[in-house]
């Protein structure tokens, strides 16, 4: 269906703008807080907590933080909310349209689950909207109130939600629905908490009312979250790109480590901000990424790889199946493959793999498009497939 891969191209397009505007917006403001130093008492007269100074683009800043309200209503002020509302709504468009509508494809891995369609659309919303109840109603229990014991809580909660979407998903399918409960949380905190209590805020400053500490307190600490939740994301966002880590046998400790190590590294900036320079983390983290990456693709010995390559129970086929088998071996494998043997490609591209009858039928609808349709496999048309070759193929499909 090429209009939904336009539909596609459209809203992801629009999604990553967005969201460089809203995790970009983040930054800035964390990096604003942060960077805040104590201002002249005549600005502490007037309520002003801090104060800093910038150039940017050819001019000077200067930016003030009230401990709570400005005297008199400004008459624009600026709210930074449709950034996220826009990336969230954008997110969970693309979801659909890529993980949902092409669930058989992407989402569903019979060896993992063997869902159908509904199943795995109906388990992949209640998903995301239960993980955001129990991150919301912990926030607003008991545990919510201090900050270390909640902390221990939503590392463990990471550590769940890894663990349950890679039970239920096909590992690509799984490391979305990480990232889209992460991003539904984010965007929930925006809208459930830091959004009312700045409407508080502001209707209290503009009837000259006290504007209340702990609006503004509960406010910061869900954009705390926010802060260290966006180095994760950003991975989960571009990790289809990267089947080493999706496809590994324990996939879901590998996103828990990247989560893990991303945040801290997060913390990093965060103590940079303060003028507190803590090189050793920033030195750990990245020692940790490089550690999991020798783990994940540590090259297996050879006894498991030929026990791993060994086939079983091999279909019988009927002539234009074989045919079919055949032109994929000599085109495509070479790629898409457990293990691959072409001069780049170490591992199957995008996950990929065709090598295997049962592969071949469930990877059946891609296979065509891409040789038929679009014709840019293989790959720079590499192998050399003649125009006969994809002729049998779409013949085959279509069932003659
Ligand atoms: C030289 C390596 C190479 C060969 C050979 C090759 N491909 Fe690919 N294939 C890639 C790369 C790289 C990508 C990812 C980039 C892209 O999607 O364009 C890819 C992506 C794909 C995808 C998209 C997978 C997905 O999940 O969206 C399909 C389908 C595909 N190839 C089919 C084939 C078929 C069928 C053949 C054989 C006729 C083939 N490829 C041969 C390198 C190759």
């Amino acid at each position: 269906m090429p209009w939904l891969e336009w539909l596609s191209l459209f809203v992801k397009w629009f999604h990553v703008i967005a969201g460089i505007a809203w995790i970009g917006a983040s930054f800035y403001f964390i990096w604003l807080d942060n960077s805040l130093r104590t201002p002249p008492n005549w600005k502490k007269e007037k309520g002003i907590k801090g104060d800093l100074w910038a150039v940017h683009g050819g001019g000077f800043y200067e930016v003030a933080k009230y401990s709570y309200g400005p005297e008199e209503m400004p008459s624009t002020l600026h709210w930074f909310k449709w950034e996220a509302y826009t990336t969230w709504i954008s997110g969970m468009l693309l979801l659909v349209i890529i993980y949902y509508v092409g669930a058989s494809a992407f989402l569903i891995d019979p060896r993992v689950m063997a869902l159908t369609p509904l199943q795995a659309v109906s388990y992949g919303l209640l998903y995301i909207f239960g993980g955001l109840a129990i991150y919301e109603i912990a926030c607003r229990s008991k545990l919510g109130q201090t900050p270390k014991t909640f902390a221990v809580f939503l590392i463990l909660f990471v550590v769940a939600v890894c663990w349950l979407a890679t039970f239920l998903f096909s590992g690509r399918g799984a490391y979305i629905h990480v990232g889209a409960l992460i991003g539904t949380i984010m965007v929930g905190n925006v809208f459930l908490t830091i959004m009312p209590s700045q409407r508080k805020m502001v209707n209290a400053v503009a009837n000259k009312q006290e504007v209340k500490p702990e609006w503004g307190a509960g406010a910061k600490l869900r954009s705390v979250h926010n802060n260290y939740f966006t180095l994760p994301l950003v991975f989960i966002m571009i990790s289809n790109h990267y089947p080493m880590t999706y496809q590994h046998e324990y996939n879901w400790l590998v996103l828990v480590a990247i989560i893990g190590l991303s945040a801290y590294i997060r913390h990093y900036f965060n103590l940079k901000h303060n003028d507190i320079h803590k090189p050793a983390i920033l030195a750990s983290g990245a020692v940790g990424m490089l550690v999991l990456a020798a783990v994940v693709s540590w090259p297996k010995s050879a006894e498991q790889s030929i026990q791993s390559a060994v086939k079983t129970d091999a279909p019988v086929l009927s002539p234009i199946e074989t045919q079919v088998q055949d032109i994929i071996n000599r085109h495509c494998v070479s790629c898409h493959a457990e293990q691959p043997t072409d001069d780049i490609f170490k591992i199957a591209p995008l996950g990929f793999k065709v090598d295997s009858w049962d592969k071949i039928v469930s990877g059946a609808p891609k296979i065509v498009n891409r040789t038929v349709m679009t014709k840019d496999m293989p790959l720079m048309n590499k192998t050399g497939m003649t125009e006969e070759e994809r002729q049998v193929l779409a013949a085959w499909f279509n069932g003659n």
